[in-house]
């Protein structure tokens, strides 16, 4: 990383976006390596405020990637869909295919991506779920496309008790194979469904580093709860997910041409907002490998 002059409490700048959630982190050059004072300063900002926000990063995608190792390993999507071909660490969650030309509504890859207009947490269906994602704003919407999060730790707070007694010690299973059924994507081959089988985990989830309890659901891919009925645990998702989706839970992100955002999938949710389909929107996405399975709470 390139030094902004100043040390200590002047060489970095945070401020704080929302109440409930995310602050913007300035004083850091992600073209270049960063050091052990900015990514310790980056990973308290990160756990005080679960989403940041780093204005000015026109990053190649190779930095991008670069710039996730400081927090742990960088995943690799398990399908080709929606992959980098030039990079291998970079989920491509534009509308335009790697040529520039925009694709169709019915394109696989613009099925597969309406999905993330639901709220979710990202990688919720591997066994070790990832931990945070890192998204660049190359060519941003300003018909729509604004990014929300909702803060799962708030939310649990506030859940009624009636609620956290039906959520307390139960699993709601994950599984790949959802976003078919919403999105109308072709389901995955038998080859990907062995690759990636459902997972079942806790709903109620102690964050490794903070110490603190959130509501651990990801509506698009929770087709089960434990000691439900299919319908009822679909439909309880739903409801949950309404819940957190209160404006004093939830910032909403306007973005600027390159903005990175880095959020915690471990006490957020997030979905994008609708918007123009004939307005390009590239944006390139890292993702942290978790470190470790999930903590019930
Ligand atoms: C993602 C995602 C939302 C967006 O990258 O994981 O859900 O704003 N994207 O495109
Ligand atoms: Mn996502």
């Amino acid at each position: 990383m390139n030094i902004t002059p100043g040390t200590g409490a002047t060489r970095f700048q945070v401020r704080s976006l929302h109440p409930a959630l995310g602050a913007e982190f300035r004083g850091v050059d992600f073209n270049g390596p960063v050091d052990e004072e900015a990514a310790a300063a980056i990973h308290a900002a990160w756990m005080e405020h679960l989403v940041l926000v780093f204005p000015d990063q026109p990053v190649t995608d190779d930095w991008h990637v670069e710039v996730t190792r400081c927090f742990g390993e960088a995943e690799v999507f398990h399908q080709d869909i929606l992959k980098s071909t030039t990079v291998r660490e970079i989920f491509r969650v534009s509308n335009t295919d790697e040529t520039g030309t925009i694709m169709p509504r019915e394109h696989p890859t613009m099925q597969q991506l309406s999905s993330a207009r639901t709220w979710h947490t990202d990688s919720s269906y591997r066994p070790v779920p990832a931990m945070g994602s890192l998204l660049h704003g190359i060519e941003v919407s300003r018909t729509g496309g604004q990014t929300c999060f909702s803060n799962m730790y708030a939310v649990w707070e506030a859940l009624p008790e009636a609620w956290k007694d039906r959520i307390r010690g139960r699993r709601a299973r994950h599984d790949f194979e959802m976003l078919s059924r919403i999105t109308g994507a072709r389901k995955p081959t038998e080859a990907e469904r062995a690759a990636m089988p459902p997972v079942w985990q806790p709903m109620v989830r102690r964050h490794p580093v903070t110490g603190r309890t959130s509501l651990y659901i990801s509506p698009i891919y929770n087709d089960r709860i434990e000691g439900m009925e299919d319908e009822d645990a679909v439909e309880f998702i739903g409801e949950l997910a309404e819940f957190a989706s209160q404006e004093r839970f939830v910032y909403c992100h306007r973005w600027e041409t390159d903005d990175i955002v880095m959020w915690d999938n471990r006490c957020t949710m997030h979905r994008v907002t609708p918007h123009d389909p004939g307005e390009r929107r590239v944006m390139h996405r890292t993702t942290i490998v978790g470190d470790g399975p999930v903590l019930a709470a």
